[in-house]
């Protein structure tokens, strides 16, 4: 399954790794096509890399079945509102926390509603699924956390889509954990947010994982 990423910030660059070191291959886009070219570069020298390429947004088509938004909130809306064209047909991965960064205080989403349902509603065509909200992208890029590997978070309407992924977070070496459908991105979306306000008090420094032990 290829993979494109759309954004070259700090997530790209973690879910990128996980990827490329599974041997994904792998698409980059990003506003700055030099921004692109340099982390793909990057990715393409990780153990078994596949492929991976690199593009500018808007003017090189997407190349991936499953199509990872690793942009801000606001920055997923305008991109989905851009391209619902070519992402329908595709498996399109929200990642995000749509915190209000101006305050800190809560999630600008509707309260009975969250960043992958409003996504899901611009791209009818597509298949919107929740994931990787939980993790940090320090942890991603490392790829364990105290030595434990991560677990993914996913929710999803489609069970198609909800397999594909898990199969792409296992192959990366994390455990995928299918909570259900796209209504629980609301509660992953909270359960991310409290993973932020704890940073601080817990002194973790953006480096823990939320996982589930038995
Ligand atoms: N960082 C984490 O640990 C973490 C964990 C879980 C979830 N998330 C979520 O993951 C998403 C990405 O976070 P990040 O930490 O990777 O952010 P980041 O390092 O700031 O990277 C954001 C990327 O989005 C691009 N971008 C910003 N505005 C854009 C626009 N209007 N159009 C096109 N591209 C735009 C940026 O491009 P430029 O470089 O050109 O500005 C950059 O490539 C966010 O939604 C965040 O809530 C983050």
């Amino acid at each position: 399954m290829d993979v494109t990423i759309i954004g070259t910030g700090n997530m790209a660059r973690g879910i990128g790794t996980r990827l490329a070191t599974a041997g994904a291959r792998l698409q980059i886009l990003g506003r700055n096509a030099d921004e692109a070219r340099t982390l793909a570069n990057e990715l393409s020298g990780k153990a078994a890399a596949g492929q991976v390429t690199a593009g500018q947004l808007d003017a090189d088509p997407v190349a991936g079945d499953v199509v990872v938004l690793a942009l801000p909130y606001d920055a997923a809306v305008e991109v989905a509102k851009r391209l619902a064209d070519q992402l329908a047909n595709r498996i399109v991965v929200d990642i995000t926390n749509p915190v209000n960064f101006a305050t800190f205080d809560g999630l600008v989403v509707p309260p009975d509603s969250s960043a992958a349902q409003e996504l899901a509603k611009l791209l009818p065509g597509a298949t919107v699924v929740k994931a990787f909200n939980t993790t940090f992208a320090g942890t991603l890029t490392s790829g364990e956390v105290n030595g434990q590997p991560l677990d993914v978070f996913i929710a999803t309407d489609s069970p198609e889509a909800a397999k594909a992924i898990a199969s792409l977070v296992e192959q990366a070496g994390m455990r995928p954990i299918e909570i259900g459908p796209l209504r629980r991105a609301r509660e992953l979306e909270a359960m991310g947010y409290v993973h932020m306000l704890a940073q601080d008090p817990a002194g973790t420094g953006f480096g823990s994982a939320l996982k589930l032990y038995s």
